[in-house]
Parts: C-alpha cells; sequence; structure tokens
C-alpha cells in the first residue's frame, strides 16, 4: 500500500511550476469525442483523473498517443459510444462530460452513473435538465443514465437553477453540435470553463460568453482538429500558497495566472501572509504569526470549495476563532476528524467549522478522506513536529502532479513509501 511520509516543521523555501489544470484537462480530454480529427492536447497534470479519462476513450476505440508526460494526440474517428466501462466511469466525477459528449456526437449517450469525492449527495439534476430540454429523452436504469435525443440535439434556451461548473460545461459540450444556438443562463463562471469554450472554439465551435453567466452555443456541424494547452491549475496553486503560508519561508510558485488567484490571496494577506503577484508567478512568504480570519466558500470568483480543506488547516495555527462556512457542498468537513486526530481545534456545526486556532499540532497516522482533504493533511504533516503517516493517498494522486517531488523542491522532507503489509517493511515507491 502507497503512503506518504512527513517529518515536519520545516519552512519551505525555492520555486516550483504549477500544472494543468485538472478540472479543465477532464472536460478537454472527454469533449474530443465530439471531434473526428486529432487534437493535441499540451499542459496536461500527470495524474490519475487523466489517465482515467484517456483510457475511458481508448476503451472506446479512441487512438490515443502520449507523446510525453503533459502532452497527448487524441483521435476519435473511429471511437463508438455506448461502450464505456462502468467500472472506469465510476471511478472519477467527470465521467459525466461523457453523456454530453455521446450525445452531441451520436444524439444517444449511455454511460454509467459518475463517482468522485464523497460530500454527501452530488445530484446531476441540472445535467439531466438541460438535455432534456436539448431534446433528449433521459432515464436511469441499473447504474447507467440512458439519453437518447433520435435524430440529434436542438439548441434551447437552458436556465440553472443552481451554479452547477459540470452542468455548465457538460451542456456546452452538448449543444455545441447541435441544430440552432442554445443560451445558457445562470451559468457558473469557473476560469476552466472558459478553457474548455477556447478549445472547442478553437476545434470551430462558437461559443460566447464564456466566463459571464450568459453563455451562447450556436451549434456547427462538425470540429476539426487543434493543437491546444491546458490552463494552470489555480487549484494546486492555491495548495502550494497555504502551504507556504502555514510553514513559513518564501516560496515562488511559477505559471500561474495571478488572477485566478485573487480569492485566495486576499485572505492569505487578511491573515498577515506577504503575496507578491508577477505576470505568471506568485511569491508567498510569512515570516509573522497568522491573523484570525473569516471565509465561505462561493462559485468563482469566490473563495473555492476546492480549497476549503486546506484554508482549515491554516486556521488552525491562527490564533483566535476562525469560521469557515461551506456553501457549496452539503458535507466537506469529512476531514475535520483526521486533522483533529493531529490535535486541532474544530467543531462542526452544519456547513460551518468554527475553528479554535492555536491549539498545538502533532504528527500522527491519517488519511486522505478525498483529493483536497488530502491535500489539508499533506499541509499539516508539514507544519507539525514528528513523522505523520497518510494513508489512502489514491486520493491525492488523482489530482497532484508529483506533489511529493515538488515540496522535496521546496526543502520538505516527504516521501512515497510502499508497505508489503499492515505493520509494513517499507520501501522506496518507484
Ligand atoms: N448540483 C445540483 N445538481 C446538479 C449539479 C450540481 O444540485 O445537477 C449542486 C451540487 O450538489 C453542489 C453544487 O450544485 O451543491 C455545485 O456543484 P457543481 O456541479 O458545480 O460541481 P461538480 O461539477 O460536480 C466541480 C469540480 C469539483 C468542485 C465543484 C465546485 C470537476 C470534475 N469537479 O464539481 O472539484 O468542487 O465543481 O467548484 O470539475 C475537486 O477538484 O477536488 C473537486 C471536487
Amino acid at each position: 500500500m502507497e503512503k506518504i511520509t512527513i517529518r515536519g516543521g520545516k519552512p519551505l523555501r525555492g520555486e516550483i511550476e504549477v500544472s494543468g489544470m485538472k478540472n479543465a484537462a477532464v472536460a478537454v480530454i472527454l469533449s474530443c469525442l465530439l471531434i473526428e480529427d486529432t487534437c493535441t492536447i499540451e499542459n496536461l497534470p500527470d495524474i490519475s483523473d487523466v489517465d482515467l479519462c484517456l483510457d475511458i476513450l481508448k476503451s472506446m476505440g479512441a487512438k490515443v498517443t502520449r507523446k510525453s508526460r503533459t502532452v497527448a494526440e487524441i483521435n476519435c474517428k473511429n471511437a463508438q459510444g455506448g461502450i464505456s466501462p462502468y467500472n472506469m466511469v465510476r471511478g472519477m466525477r467527470a465521467s459525466y462530460y461523457l453523456i454530453g459528449a455521446e450525445l452531441g456526437r451520436y444524439g444517444r449517450a449511455y454511460v454509467g452513473l459518475p463517482g468522485g469525492c464523497d460530500f454527501g449527495t452530488r445530484p446531476i439534476d441540472q445535467h439531466i435538465k438541460g438535455f432534456e430540454a436539448l431534446g433528449a429523452k433521459v432515464s436511469v436504469e441499473g447504474g447507467y443514465i440512458d439519453a437518447d435525443a433520435g435524430e440529434g440535439l436542438i439548441a434551447a434556451p437552458i436556465y440553472f437553477d443552481g451554479v452547477t461548473v459540470g452542468g455548465t460545461m457538460n451542456l456546452i459540450i452538448a449543444a455545441v453540435r447541435a441544430k440552432g444556438t442554445t443560451v445558457i443562463e445562470n451559468a457558473a463562471r469557473e476560469p476552466h470553463i472558459v478553457d474548455l469554450a477556447n478549445f472547442l472554439n478553437t476545434c470551430g465551435a462558437q461559443i460566447t460568453g464564456a466566463g459571464t453567466d450568459v453563455i451562447k452555443i450556436k451549434g456547427v456541424q462538425s470540429l476539426h482538429g487543434c493543437s491546444y494547452a491546458i490552463i494552470p491549475d489555480m487549484i494546486e496553486a492555491g495548495t502550494y500558497m497555504i502551504a507556504a503560508a502555514a510553514c513559513g519561508g518564501t516560496v515562488r510558485i511559477n505559471g500561474v495566472i495571478p488572477k485566478h488567484l485573487d480569492s485566495v490571496s486576499a485572505k492569505l494577506i487578511e491573515m498577515g501572509v506577504v503575496v507578491e503577484e508577477l505576470d505568471e508567478s506568485v511569491i508567498v512568504s510569512r515570516t509573522g504569526p497568522l491573523t484570525r480570519v473569516n471565509v465561505k466558500t462561493m462559485p468563482y470568483p469566490g473563495f473555492p470549495t476546492d480549497m476549503n480543506p486546506q484554508m482549515c488547516v491554516l486556521m488552525c495555527l491562527a490564533a483566535g476563532t476562525s469560521y469557515l462556512t461551506e456553501s457549496v457542498w452539503e458535507s466537506r468537513f469529512r476531514y475535520v476528524d483526521e486533522l483533529k486526530r493531529m490535535g486541532a481545534n474544530i467543531k462542526v456545526d452544519g456547513k460551518m467549522a468554527i475553528i479554535e486556532g492555536g491549539a498545538p499540532i502533532s504528527a500522527a497516522p491519517v488519511k486522505a478522506v478525498d483529493l483536497r482533504a488530502g491535500a489539508a493533511v499533506v499541509i499539516m504533516g508539514l507544519v507539525a513536529n514528528g513523522k505523520t503517516v497518510i494513508e489512502d493517498i489514491h486520493h491525492i494522486k488523482r489530482g497532484y502532479d508529483h506533489i511529493v517531488e515538488k515540496l522535496r523542491l521546496l526543502g520538505a522532507d516527504i516521501e512515497m513509501i510502499n508497505t508489503t503489509d499492515d505493520e509494513g517493511e517499507l520501501k522506496q515507491a518507484n
């Protein structure tokens, strides 16, 4: 079993490069199904969710060539719909983009219901409502979504009842080859939505308004191949910013779009951290104590829910009471019990965590209960004196490209190990 071990208590110093954004990459890869030509996707993060998306397309008959760790060539000319393996699709939330892509390409989608991190219920009713507005008949049976649009999707107005990132991206994917102009209102505005639209437009789609809450998609008959580079991952960058603030020291994070980090930078500055924005880098440094703060997660441009657990760690280190309110997911605080094992003083009351900062933090055996929760225990481990051992790190590998190597570059004492049994003879992982 793979684990991460950390001997904490050292400041972080140096510079690292941010990888491509997971949540843009997975959508761009699966939307290649719409394109009967070769697309070269660059700046892919080297993470298991990307591997899984590429494997799903391969299992459907697509030709996928990994040119390097960060570049893949994808040709879906001979791919067939309706045959993606149930167990692969279940392994990831983003597999819901296959529904939009199969509907857009073949007029019919048959895809297993998606999996992903457990934040309570994760409905896709808004996606389904959108597909139905475009003329598909949708049913769920035996764990599969069956969506049938007969001769193909017909453009229509779509109004989302709540802001949904996946719903917005899925409906863009579905509507790109529909007949007529689809208008999505109350659309999400995340940078990865703009990235998906830019990719599809480079392939000949006609999408306007991505990044605002009204998006127009004028359907086109076919799309052509292109080369496209994925934008930098703002959540990965934000995670290293918080790691730097938590450990102290000075870290330069390169290859970012600083604007995407505004909400995180603002909170760090409020806590007494120095954040310097350059054209494509941020420099984060802390020498003094952290100040308590309140944070509420919101859709973009608000403070990202995917930074909730990492922010909670920082609040644990700031003397005084901080309040962290989750407004996107029903339950995102499953990681709190893991932080408590390390000495954190946190109470959860519904959608709010009340953090009494300044409690002594000590190393402990903990688990990564989901992807961002995993990042949080890594950061806590970097702070804690003693040896922290983290299990269930497959969650971390889903979304953080070479996190161990990147943190080692910053001087952290962290390694990935393989235990052969429960008690464990330890040996280095490959
Ligand atoms: N919602 C509905 N009905 C729907 C869709 C969503 O009620 O049909 C609700 C959800 O239950 C939630 C809210 O709307 O309360 C927002 O959900 P959204 O659809 O925006 O989330 P998602 O598309 O399932 C993506 C990211 C998540 C990230 C959220 C919010 C991907 C693959 N996942 O999920 O990323 O937390 O947006 O920004 O893009 C992560 O990367 O660690 C991660 C969990």
